[in-house]
């Protein structure tokens, strides 16, 4: 009996992973986070699956479930939003199964940050611009942040910053920011990115505040230059001059000869 952690996605039923899908319709049991897991992903759960909606239980309740279908010998589908790495409580999940025994496995999912990007149809790393994307949080009503990770701290890198759980604190992110980033710096916020009613609202650090009436949760700030799209060099990737190992320049190149069979890896 194994638990399976899988990240479900943004929203969108069709942007759950293939391995996902298939764990879940292996798994008698099924416990989902539903405060954002899309309920049209169950319909992969096997006829006369057990089906837990744990958004209502707290930590105990759900090691319960779990310790009831050990006894079983049934596998378990556990489904949170995005993907697994940030903000799924997995960690805490975990280290209860460990300390009694219950194997886990974790699948990965598309986070909402990326829903987010593909929904502005953006790259957050800009050659010359931005090479970095930092997922962060504002503190909230249950979650404090640790001393250091402060927006003015990330912000003095002039990254991107994808700004989780924080569109309750807009007021306090834009004041935050402005002195780094200047007040015309690009703020998109993407509500329900990939879900039906997603929205997209763009504007700068000094008017977003006023453009985002009605959006309270599920929502993401995107911060910084790389969102103009525009003012960026392009790559060496694909520059016609760049001597690369899957396109030597010169009879001299030391990629000359090289094959992609005698060595793996490359990016296009
Ligand atoms: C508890 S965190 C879960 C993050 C998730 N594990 C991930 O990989 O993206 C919930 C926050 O993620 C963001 N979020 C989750 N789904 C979203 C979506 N479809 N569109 C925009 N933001 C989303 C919001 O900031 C929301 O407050």
């Amino acid at each position: 009996m194994t638990v399976h952690f899988i990240g479900a996605g943004p929203g969108a039923p069709d942007l759950l992973t293939l391995r996902g899908r298939d764990i879940i319709a292996a798994c008698p049991v099924c416990l989902y986070a539903g405060s954002l897991v899309p309920e049209a992903i169950l319909a992969h759960c096997p006829p006369g699956a057990r089906i837990v909606n744990t958004a209502p239980l707290d930590l105990d309740a759900i090691v319960a479930e779990i310790r009831t279908a050990h006894e079983a010998g049934h596998d378990v589908a556990r489904l949170h939003s995005g993907d697994l790495s940030v903000w799924s409580a997995i960690g805490e999940q975990m280290r209860r199964l460990r300390d009694l025994g219950i194997p886990v496995s974790v699948t990965p999912g598309v986070p909402a940050f990326a829903a987010a990007a593909a929904a502005l149809g953006a790259e957050l790393t800009l050659p010359g611009i931005a090479q970095s994307v930092v997922l962060t949080r504002t503190p909230g009503r249950a979650s404090s942040m640790p001393e250091g990770e402060t927006l003015a701290n990330f912000a003095a890198t002039g990254a991107t910053l994808a700004i989780h759980l924080s569109i309750g604190n807009l007021a306090h992110v834009t004041a935050e920011l402005a002195p780094h980033y200047g007040a015309d710096c690009p703020v998109a916020v993407v509500f329900r990115a990939s879900w039906p009613d997603e929205r997209i609202i763009r504007g700068t650090l000094a008017d977003i505040e006023g453009r985002v009436a009605g959006v309270e949760r599920t929502a993401l700030i995107l911060v910084g230059p790389a969102l103009s799209g525009e003012g960026f060099a392009e790559s060496c990737l694909y520059s016609a001059g760049y001597d690369r190992r899957y396109r030597p320049q010169s009879a001299e190149s030391p990629w000359r000869g090289w094959t992609p069979e005698a060595e793996g890896g490359g990016n296009g």
